[in-house]
Order: structure tokens, then C-alpha cells, then sequence
């Protein structure tokens, strides 16, 4: 049985009040569904210290949207993994589509940041999915091999375990065009069928696969009662807990 696991991401949003205000909302609504639903946010760098505090003991963890893969030193601009967990963070999201397709990351460097986080004691919410021109090309799965194939090079069978893979349909991203359930539940059975084949049964049994693109609470019971689909990773319901809460409460209703 895979524990579902609801992570928000923050983008590039929020004032450091409104940062402490989300995390204080996001806490205490998250509070009865923590025993069953792992919960995590993702604000940008520069709150992750006050959003931790605000999240105290609430069991809702922090990540990271990015991170370098170089130890501390001359990298302007750039953060450590140390200076993630220094500040608490348990998860680091890694290759998102925005950092791939408008900051240009590719698979190489995904990966890594990927083995750095791991080696490095963070969990990684690795984020796969196809462009529209992709999908409709029917390149979709051969898309996503190449992705995980990429992003999970050298990642061993001791390491994956700390893995979540987010399934996140580009032209879902932000545009209030969700996949539907059956696409969905398509692309994560592939994905966990891609898992079996590279690592073996047991990996692809208990490594969770969260879907992301445009969950909202009108749709989240739907895509997350597909048996693939194991929790969700959410932009903009996210940033309200009005909109973020209900989303973890249908994850603890599966
Ligand atoms: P969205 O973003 O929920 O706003 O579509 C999801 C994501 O980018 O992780």
C-alpha cells in the first residue's frame, strides 16, 4: 500500500507574509489528514526558513524547488543541498518543466541534482511529462522513458527508495486543462511499469507517483482514485489553503 503524498508547489509567488500566512493555513488544515497523507510545501528559497518555523511539528514537511548539485563554494547565485537540509527541507523537486523548458535544464544536469539530493539525504520529487506537440505526435511514453532513464542514471536500487516520481503533463501545467483520469492512470502505469523494468517488482510496487497539472479540488477525487496515480503535485490550488486543503483531504479519502 503506497501512502499518498500531496506536495504544493509555490513557483515564484508569495511575500514573506503571505508565505507565513499559507504555511500557517496549510498546517492547521492539514492537521487531520497528516496519520494518513504525506503533505509537503514547496515555497521559494528566500521563506523556507520562516515557512519551516511556521510548519513546527506539524508533520507537514518542507522542499525545495531547486537545487545545485556542487558543494558549498564559488557558484553565485546558486544553493547547496547542505543549505536545504540546514534549513529543513526533507524533499527537493527536481526537473520540473518550467526549469526544463524555460530555464533549459536538461536530463543530464537533472540528473545530477538528482544524486546529489540523494546522496545528500534529500528526497526527490522527480517530475516527468510530454509536451502537447509530443502527445500528439504519440511520443508520449518514448518521452517519458528517455526523462526517467535520464533523470534516474546511476540512481541504485539502495537509493530509489527516497524517489517520488510527479507525472506532469506539460500542456496541464497551469492552464486549467487537466489530464483526464484515464490518461492519467495511462502514463503512471507506464511509468511504474518502466520502474519494474529497471529496478524490479518492488520498486515499481512502492515507489510513489504523484500526478500534477491543473488539480484542483473539483478534480482530485477522480484523478486520485486511479491505482497509479498515489498523491498529487500542486501549483495553483496551492496557493490557498481553501483550495490546497481539500486536495490533501480527497488524497486521505482513497
Ligand atoms: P498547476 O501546476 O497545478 O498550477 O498546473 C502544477 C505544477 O507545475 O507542479
Amino acid at each position: 500500500m503506497r501512502r499518498p503524498f500531496v506536495a504544493g508547489n509555490w513557483k515564484m509567488t508569495q511575500t514573506l507574509a503571505s508565505a507565513v500566512e499559507l504555511a500557517l493555513g496549510v498546517a492547521e488544515g492539514a492537521r487531520p489528514f497528516v496519520g494518513t497523507v504525506d503533505v509537503a510545501v514547496g515555497p521559494p528559497f528566500v521563506y523556507l526558513a520562516a515557512v519551516k518555523q511556521v510548519l513546527g511539528d506539524s508533520g507537514v514537511t518542507l522542499a525545495a524547488q531547486n537545487a545545485y548539485f556542487e558543494e558549498p563554494g564559488a557558484f553565485t547565485g546558486e544553493t547547496a543541498l547542505e543549505m536545504l537540509t540546514d534549513v529543513g527541507c526533507r524533499w527537493v523537486i527536481l526537473g520540473h518543466s518550467e526549469r526544463r523548458h524555460v530555464l533549459g535544464e536538461t536530463d543530464e544536469l537533472i540528473n545530477r541534482k538528482v544524486r546529489a539530493a540523494l546522496t545528500k539525504g534529500l528526497g526527490v520529487i522527480l517530475c516527468v511529462g510530454e509536451l502537447l506537440e509530443e502527445r500528439e505526435a504519440g511520443q508520449t511514453e518514448a518521452v517519458l522513458d528517455r526523462q526517467m532513464a535520464g533523470g534516474l542514471a546511476d540512481v541504485s536500487d539502495g537509493q530509489i527508495g527516497e524517489v517520488v516520481v510527479a507525472y506532469e503533463p506539460v500542456w496541464a501545467i497551469g492552464t486549467g486543462q487537466t489530464a483526464s483520469p484515464e490518461q492519467a492512470e495511462s502514463a503512471h502505469a507506464h511509468l511504474r511499469n518502466w520502474l519494474q523494468a529497471r529496478y524490479n517488482p518492488q520498486v515499481a510496487e512502492v515507489t510513489r507517483i504523484q500526478y500534477g497539472g491543473s488539480v484542483k479540488p473539483a478534480n482530485a477525487v477522480e484523478l486520485l482514485a486511479q491505482p497509479n496515480v498515489d498523491g498529487a503535485l500542486v501549483g495553483g490550488a496551492s496557493l490557498k489553503a481553501e483550495t490546497f486543503v481539500p486536495i490533501i483531504e480527497a488524497a486521505a479519502g482513497q
